[in-house]
C-alpha cells in the first residue's frame, strides 16, 4: 500500500474543517505547534510529521519516531475549552486512539493509565498533553498522539525494545489493511465527536471499557516511593481509584506500574 502521508486524504475524511500542516521532518510537532502559539499564530490545527528527531514523552523520555512508520500529530485545542474539561483531553483522546483503531484494523487496542495504549502487553501508542499559555486569553492545550504503526527491533531504543511494539508487529494489523492518513483522520474525528459534547463525561464508559488496569495489582509513585495497591475504578474525571492498605487513594496524574500477563 501506498502510505504517504497526503493532506487531502486527511481533509476529506474530516470534513475540511482543519487546517492541516505535514512535514517530512520535525524535531518535534509539539515543538512546533507550541512556537506557532508562542507567535501568536493559532490558526494550524492539526501539525503531523513523516518522522520527528526529538520526539517527546511524559515525563521527560524521547518518543521514537521513525520515518515513514508512525504517526506522529498535534493537535491545537484552543483556550475556549473551560479548564475543567481541558483536563480531561488526555484520557478522551486515549479513548479516540483506541476507537480509531479498533473500528479500523480490529485491532484489540487498550488503556494502561493514565494514556498509554497497548496491545496485550505492549505500547503502541503515547499521548502528551502540554498547556500553554497564550497571553492572557488562557491555555491553549497542545494534544501530541504518537503510534507505532509497522515500528519494530531496532527502530526502538534500547531501553523501550522490551515494552514498545507497533499495530504491524501485534500481529493483528495487516498493512494493506488501513494507511496512516485514515488513522489519523479517524483518531480526529472520534476525537472532536467526544469533545463535542466532553462536559456529559460520555466517553468516561469507553475510558473505563477498554481500561486494562481496573481489578490489577499495581503500584504508584507516591513521594518517592512505591505504594501497592488494587486499582479498582476510574472516576468521571478519569482519576485512578486505587484500594491500599492504608484505605482508597484517587490518583489524578502520574505514573502506575502493574504487571501484565
Ligand atoms: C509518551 O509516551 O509518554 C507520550 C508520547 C507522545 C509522542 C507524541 S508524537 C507527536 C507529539 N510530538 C512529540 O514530540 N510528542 C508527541
Amino acid at each position: 500500500m501506498n502510505d504517504i502521508l497526503d493532506k487531502k486524504i486527511i481533509e476529506d475524511k474530516t470534513g475540511r474543517i482543519l487546517t492541516i500542516e505535514i512535514y517530512d521532518e520535525l524535531d518535534s510537532t509539539n515543538n512546533k505547534m507550541k512556537e506557532y502559539i508562542y507567535s501568536g499564530k493559532r490558526d494550524v490545527d492539526l501539525i503531523i510529521a513523516d518522522s520527528q528527531t526529538a520526539g517527546r514523552g511524559r515525563m521527560g523520555r524521547t518518543f521514537d519516531s521513525p520515518s515513514g512508520h508512525g504517526i506522529y500529530m498535534s493537535m491545537l485545542i484552543k483556550s475556549d475549552m473551560k479548564s475543567e474539561n481541558a483536563l480531561l483531553i488526555t484520557s478522551a483522546a486515549a479513548v479516540a486512539v483506541v476507537r480509531a483503531v479498533r473500528k479500523l484494523t480490529g485491532v484489540e487496542a487498550v488503556i494502561k493509565w493514565v494514556n498509554d495504549i497497548y496491545i496485550g502487553k505492549r505500547k503502541v501508542c503515547g499521548i502528551l498533553a502540554e498547556a500553554v499559555s497564550c497571553g492572557g486569553k488562557g491555555m491553549d492545550v497542545v494534544l501530541g498522539i504518537g503510534i507505532n504503526v509497522t515500528s519494530s527491533g531496532d527502530m526502538f531504543s534500547e531501553n523501550v525494545r522490551g515494552i514498545a511494539s507497533s499495530l504491524y508487529f501485534s500481529g493483528k494489523y495487516d498493512i494493506n489493511m488501513v494507511s496512516r492518513n485514515e488513522i489519523i483522520a479517524e483518531v480526529v474525528n472520534e476525537f472532536n465527536l467526544i469533545c463535542s459534547n466532553i462536559e456529559k463525561r460520555e466517553f468516561i464508559g469507553d475510558y473505563r471499557k477498554y481500561s486494562n488496569v481496573i481489578g490489577k495489582e499495581i503500584k504508584f509513585l507516591k513521594d518517592n516511593e512505591w505504594i501497592s495497591g488494587k486499582a479498582v475504578d476510574i472516576d468521571d474525571d478519569g482519576g485512578l481509584m486505587v484500594d491500599t492498605c492504608d484505605g482508597r487513594v484517587l490518583l489524578n496524574t502520574g505514573e502506575i506500574s502493574l504487571r501484565l500477563q
